[in-house]
């Protein structure tokens, strides 16, 4: 009788330090990027810091990634025309197949350096794989007392997330006739 062939064991996944994917993004504020006020879009900084926290996550993961969630974002000082906008991206948490990351938004003038927070968003990033399937992803190391915190605060902000998804729950499967 044939042998069925066991799957080989999955190696384990190393713990990873918040450090090792902490991702830094620096740029200028360019014409293109304005509204005519002559301050950065707020669609642009929103899509910056998609890219800084999705780098973030892939360098903790190292696998593809989707945006499953951005939490409430607010835009507390404008960027102008002229200034560094400078993104701060860190992973606060790690779960089975999801992370969550914080992003810090600065600007800084250029000729005086003054920098101010304008910003501070989480997103939860989920790991597939090229056919969609969930994949699991490496567990955070937290050492220090500030890493610790942030993730016992990313548990908190995790179940408000999934409450709100849940409450979408009807609504994720009907189709609307015209839209998708
Ligand atoms: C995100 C997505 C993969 C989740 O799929 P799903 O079948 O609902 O997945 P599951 O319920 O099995 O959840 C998978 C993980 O994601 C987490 N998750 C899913 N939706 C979430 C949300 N809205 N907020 C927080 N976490 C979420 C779950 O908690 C779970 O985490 P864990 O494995 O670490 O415990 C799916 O909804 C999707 O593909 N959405 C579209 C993503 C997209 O197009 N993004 C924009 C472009 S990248």
């Amino acid at each position: 009788m044939p042998q069925l062939e066991r799957a080989a064991p999955e190696p384990p996944l190393h713990p990873k330090r918040p450090a090792e994917s902490a991702t830094e993004m620096v740029q200028v504020v360019l014409p293109n990027d304005a509204n005519p006020l002559g301050f950065i879009l707020g669609g642009t900084v929103m899509h910056l810091i998609d890219i800084a926290g999705a780098i973030a996550c892939h360098r903790h993961t190292r696998t593809l990634l989707v945006t499953a969630a951005v939490d409430g974002l607010q835009f507390l000082h404008p960027i102008k025309v002229g200034d560094l906008i400078i993104l701060r991206a860190r992973v606060t948490a790690a779960w089975s197949t999801s992370l969550e990351v914080e992003v810090e938004v600065f600007s800084e003038e250029t000729l005086t350096g003054l920098r101010r927070m304008t910003s501070r968003a989480y997103l939860t990033f989920v790991s597939i794989d090229r056919e969609g399937r969930r994949l699991p992803i490496p567990p955070l190391l937290l050492e220090t007392e500030v890493e610790k915190n942030k993730a016992l605060d990313a548990e908190k902000r995790r179940a408000e997330r999934l409450k709100a998804r849940s409450e979408l729950g009807p609504c994720r499967s009907v189709f609307i006739r015209g839209h998708f």
